[in-house]
């Protein structure tokens, strides 16, 4: 069978992680697949890097756009990060090309998300985005897909690896929160800019894209309370665990009373007894309430290179696996036309 071609703009963590399974699994990859997937085109910021990857000559782009407008692909892989250019444009170039794009980037999803639904939906393009969301956790298709039809009352959890990482080896190694941070950042955990991490923003874009999916609304990251974790010392985590708590960074997004959405991100006190207060480091656990199902919790690798590789990989994985003309799954769940129009919980 062909080959599922596929662009990669963006070779750090996620991206080198990514080759480097697509290089060592080719051979079962086409097997699972059905079909081989090939990496035709690149690009990255410093093309002299050392990437612990082989990479063609031929194959490297001079930049994002170009990759995006010119390269002869299947699928364009944004792993670049940013809610602005390039990845915006470039996204929007290849999906306004018919090609299919997988992300990972929950700050452009959480800024332009929608739009960019509505012009995937227009050109028949897949917009995949499993790795945006809690890392290697197949969060985006159980709300997406598997949990389709149930009624959901609220979707809360620990969504981002870095804080929970430093909240864990400040309470079990007393290490001071900068030096948590910095090692976060060296084991590949942290964005770009640390402050979307310990700030709470990339804990918000991430509950803005579930609350979507779980409420079949709009993204409304703008709507979300806010609150990081850079004021939390190792004397609140130590005052928290005399109480028999333990602090650690939730998002949350449930239907009030009122008919409205809830949206907020907070270091909560969660009872030592509870699921959620025994995850550790860099795990992450999202819970999703449901009328039919019930309570689902999952619990994995919220960061990282491979755990976000895997789920990248599985985004083009189901694409390989697609029939041509089959019916796409919408972006968020429901054509762009059908989701519902935001309403906040009214402030009591
Ligand atoms: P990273 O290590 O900083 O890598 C970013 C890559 O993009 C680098 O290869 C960089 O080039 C390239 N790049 C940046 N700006 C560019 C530009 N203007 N033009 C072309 N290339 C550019 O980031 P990462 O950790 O892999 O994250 C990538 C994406 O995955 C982000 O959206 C992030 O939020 C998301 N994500 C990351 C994780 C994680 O655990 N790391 C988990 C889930 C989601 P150079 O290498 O040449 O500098
Ligand atoms: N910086 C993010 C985190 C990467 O620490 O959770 C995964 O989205």
């Amino acid at each position: 069978a062909d080959a599922l071609r596929i662009g990669i703009a963006g070779l750090g963590t996620v991206g080198a992680s990514l080759v480097r399974i697509l290089t060592e699994r080719r051979d079962s990859l086409a097997t699972t697949c059905g079909r081989p997937i090939e990496v035709v085109a690149v690009t990255a910021r410093d093309r002299a890097k050392d990437r612990g990857i082989a990479l063609a000559d031929d194959i490297w782009f001079a930049d994002a756009g170009a990759l995006a407008a010119d390269a002869e692909m299947d699928v364009f892989v944004e792993l670049m990060g940013g809610a602005g250019d390039p990845a915006y444009s470039a996204v929007k170039t290849a999906l306004a090309r018919g090609i299919h794009v997988v992300t990972a980037n929950k700050a452009l999803l959480a800024s332009h998300g929608i739009e960019l639904a509505g012009i995937a939906e227009k050109h028949g393009a897949l917009l995949n985005y499993e790795a945006a969301v809690a890392g290697g956790i197949p969060v985006i298709k159980a709300l997406r897909e598997s949990m389709t039809g149930n009624t959901i009352a609220r979707v809360y959890g620990i969504m981002n690896g870095t804080c929970n990482y430093i909240l864990t080896k400040m309470e079990k190694e007393g290490l001071s929160f900068e030096a948590c941070l910095k090692e976060a950042q060296r084991l590949g955990y942290a964005e770009a800019d640390p402050a979307f991490d310990i700030e709470g923003n990339d804990t918000a874009h991430k509950l803005a894209i579930l609350t979507s999916l779980a409420f079949g609304t709009a993204i409304a990251a703008d709507d979300i309370y806010l609150e990081g974790i850079t004021n939390i010392s190792i004397e609140d985590i130590q005052a928290a665990s005399d109480l028999g708590y333990r602090i650690k960074l939730l998002g949350v997004a449930q239907r009030t009373d009122s008919g409205g959405i809830e949206q907020r991100v907070h270091p909560t006190m969660v009872p030592f007894d509870s699921v959620i207060a025994q995850v550790d480091g860099v795990t992450n656990a999202v819970a999703i309430e449901s009328d039919i199902l019930g309570e689902l919790l999952m619990v994995g690798p919220g960061a990282g290179g491979n755990a976000t590789a895997s789920a990248v990989l599985g985004d083009i994985a189901d694409i390989a696996k697609s029939r041509p003309g089959a019916q796409h799954v919408p972006a968020f769940g429901r054509p762009v036309a059908a989701l519902i129009p935001y309403t906040r919980a009214q402030i009591q």
